[in-house]
């Protein structure tokens, strides 16, 4: 079905840099939406990702609801904010998808990207404007304070060939209490971000691979060691939230 939804068109890099005061509309009601296609499967501690018809427009949304009462009310509303935070932020970033709303504290909808994630091996060969574009997306996020975090899985090849960045779950906003600290995380964040894209050229576009990047697969990142401290506790987190869910629903049967 071809997508109803209008395309961005991306402005220029100096229309990425000041930050929009516009609310996102926050329409409440459910019956706004319109389930079409599901993109990806819920399960105990994964947000249910779906194709819809939202307010006339294609558009996707992400939603926490198939789960328990914990995970809806806290780690479902957690990630909504903080994910909700981050478009909200990156409002008119050239490549990164529009907020719509969210709904209930435990969903968000998100302007539909006519696209293929990356990683699905079917996309036309990814050229080096392709990454290019990637890193002057990365940049303008980071311009405005938001780190991604989780990019290698979660890049869009748009039908024009263009990069989107969606799933900003895994962000990191950097707040104001932080603003001492900013110039030193904007330049850590500078080579995570680096070595995300190298990894993920590694897996779709190895020959773009440059010889800094190679170097860069291999280094040992600033911070990783902490880096990689709050990885293990997220991943310790979700698995509890997944143990916690199973026994939920086994108990429900
Ligand atoms: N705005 C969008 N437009 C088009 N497709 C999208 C959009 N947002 C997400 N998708 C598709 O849905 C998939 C799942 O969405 P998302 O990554 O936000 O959820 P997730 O729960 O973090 O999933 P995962 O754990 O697999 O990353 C994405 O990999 C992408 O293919
Ligand atoms: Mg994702």
């Amino acid at each position: 079905m071809a997508p109803r939804v209008a395309m961005r068109s991306y402005p220029s890099s100096e229309a990425c840099v000041s930050v929009s005061a516009v609310p996102v509309a926050s329409p409440t009601g459910r019956d706004r939406v319109t389930h079409l296609r599901l993109l990806r499967a819920g399960a105990p501690a994964h947000a249910e990702v779906w194709l819809i018809e939202y307010a006339g427009q294609l558009a996707v949304l992400k939603s926490y609801a198939h789960g328990g009462w914990l995970f809806r009310t806290v780690a479902g509303a957690h990630l909504v904010r903080r994910e909700a935070a981050a478009y909200r932020r990156l409002e008119g970033v050239a490549g990164v998808p529009r907020l719509l709303g969210c709904i209930g504290g435990e969903a968000l909808v998100v302007e539909h990207i006519d696209g293929r994630n990356c990683l699905a091996g079917d996309t036309h060969q990814l050229g080096a404007d392709f990454f290019a574009a990637l890193n002057e997306i990365l940049r303008a996020s980071r311009a405005r304070g938001v780190l991604h975090g989780d990019v290698k899985r979660n890049v869009l090849c748009a039908g024009d060939g263009r990069p989107w960045l969606v799933d900003f779950g895994a962000s990191f906003v950097i707040g104001r209490w932080l603003s001492p600290l900013r110039p030193l995380i904007l330049r850590v964040a500078a080579v995570y971000d680096q070595r995300a894209v190298a990894k993920l050229k590694r897996q779709v576009a190895p020959h773009l691979l440059t010889a800094d990047e190679g170097r860069l697969l291999d280094a040992r990142l600033p911070f990783e060691q902490l880096v990689k401290g709050g990885e293990r506790l997220l991943r310790w987190g979700t698995q509890w939230i997944k143990r916690r869910e199973s026994r939920r629903s086994t108990a429900d049967v």
